[in-house]
């Protein structure tokens, strides 16, 4: 009896009776409720699967909380949550993301690993960003000096050298240029290059969709959608975690079926989508190279090494098994396969998650030469702002149509 006490006294001190309602209340902080604390993790959408791992890790309130890219398929209400939630942390806390204005709300020290060093800097990511184009430029500037230094050092060697009178001389010289230092300049920053390949323009009007429904069992998803989307406009798909942005695009692109009404494709279209999970559109078996061999049409089989190269893939990696690449990796290779097709319609969905600061501009770069049209989904503010000219917003259950910049749908909506 005294043994069941004492076991019973120790599942109290570590909280077993409180553990129901400390995890009620951290899915209830993130947004879930009671519906769905009975539901499967497969049946939640991208942002809510996040959310999830996160729950999890919050449970469990450790000393050092790690996170790998926390922001990947959050949305705007759930990002600025974890934003205070991480400000607030009493733990230590590492983090690594892609998201600029996450990292300057959160962080105070930044590491940068780069050509096998790790350096760590002082302050938030914009701060970082100076005190690191300092360090090169105070680099470059020594290593400029450096090569004066040693240039005159060297002419004076040279003149002198046969010259009895100032053979002392020279010989110190000889030792300065030995004790001079030589400024390693650290590798430029690899950047991926692409352009996506336009197929012949399409007619006018590039899709008409109406009275459309799609409703997973008796969850319905989104229904009564109607809308013309015409040639070379570039639509944001918006909304909050879980409203069907995905299941729409997943639509448009036959990945899925709808259960009302119709879509229907203008005259020539071409589309190529891009899935909020790039694996979904790989092979995890395949290597590198087989991936895009077998997706090449003849007259592209010589590229396919070229086309690895500018999404910074080297010659060793490319007989690697998809299966073993890291996020980013795995994005930048559905990018690449991406472009053996070309196309005049982007479907593209969450197409920045896992890229870096640098390969979001160039993405972007790319998008805003792209021909065609583009329908895509991101909860990057910056990327969306400089890329679309119309918004779909997905609000209450309803698809709202908004002709014009992202700006000027935010100045328009009260929320
Ligand atoms: N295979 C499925 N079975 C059941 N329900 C699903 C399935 N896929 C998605 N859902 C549900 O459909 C709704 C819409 O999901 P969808 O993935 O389209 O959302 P989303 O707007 O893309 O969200 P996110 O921003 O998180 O990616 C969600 O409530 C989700 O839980
Ligand atoms: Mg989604």
């Amino acid at each position: 009896m005294k043994k069941y006490g004492d076991l019973q006294h120790e599942l109290e001190e570590n909280g077993l009776y409180e553990i129901d309602s400390k995890i009620k209340s951290i899915l209830f902080g993130l947004g879930f409720d009671e519906e769905d604390l009975n539901k499967r993790c497969n049946e939640f959408s991208g942002g809510w699967v996040m959310r999830i791992h996160l729950a999890k890790l919050l449970l469990a309130s450790p000393e050092i909380l790690l996170l790998d890219e926390p922001t990947n398929h959050l949305d705007l209400e759930a990002r600025n949550w974890l934003e205070d939630f991480i400000r607030s942390y009493m733990g230590a806390v590492i983090l690594v993301s892609h998201d600029r204005f996450f990292l300057d709300a959160t962080v105070n020290r930044v590491g940068e690993l780069f050509a096998s060093d790790f350096k760590v800097y002082k302050g938030n990511y914009s701060k970082f960003e100076r005190l690191r184009q300092e360090y090169i430029d105070n680099i470059y500037k020594s290593a400029k000096e450096y090569d004066e230094k040693v240039e005159k050092h060297t002419k004076f060697i040279e003149k002198f050298r046969y010259k009895a009178t100032k053979a002392s001389q020279v010989q110190s010289r000889i030792k300065m240029l030995d004790k001079i230092e030589k400024p390693i300049i650290p590798p430029k920053k690899k950047r991926i290059t692409f352009e996506f390949p336009n197929s012949k323009e399409s007619g006018l009007k590039v899709i008409e969709v109406k009275d459309f429904a799609k409703q997973y069992d008796e969850k319905i998803v989104f229904m009564d959608v109607d809308f013309t989307i015409e040639r070379g406009q570039r639509i944001a798909v918006c909304g909050k975690n879980g409203c069907g942005k995905t299941t729409l695009l997943k639509c448009l692109s036959d990945v899925v079926d709808h259960d009302m009404g119709e879509i229907e494709f203008g005259y020539n279209v071409k589309k190529n989508y891009y899935a909020q999970e790039p694996t979904e559109l790989l092979s995890l078996e395949n290597t590198l190279y087989d991936e895009l061999y077998q997706n090449a049409n003849f007259t592209q089989g010589e590229n396919l090494r070229n086309l690895l190269g500018a999404f910074l893939f080297s010659n060793d990696d490319i007989y690697k098994k998809v299966k073993v690449l890291s996020g980013g990796e795995r994005a930048r290779l559905a990018l690449a396969k991406m472009l053996l097709v070309p196309s005049n319609l982007l479907i593209m969905d969450e197409p920045t998650n896992h890229l870096d600061l640098e390969s979001k501009d160039i993405l972007l770069d790319a998008l805003k030469k792209y021909r065609g049209t583009i329908i895509f989904v991101s909860h990057d503010r910056y990327f969306v702002e400089n890329l679309a000219n119309r918004v779909f917003n997905f609000h209450d259950g309803e698809m709202q149509v908004f002709n014009g910049s992202y700006k000027d749908f935010l100045k328009k909506v009260e929320y």
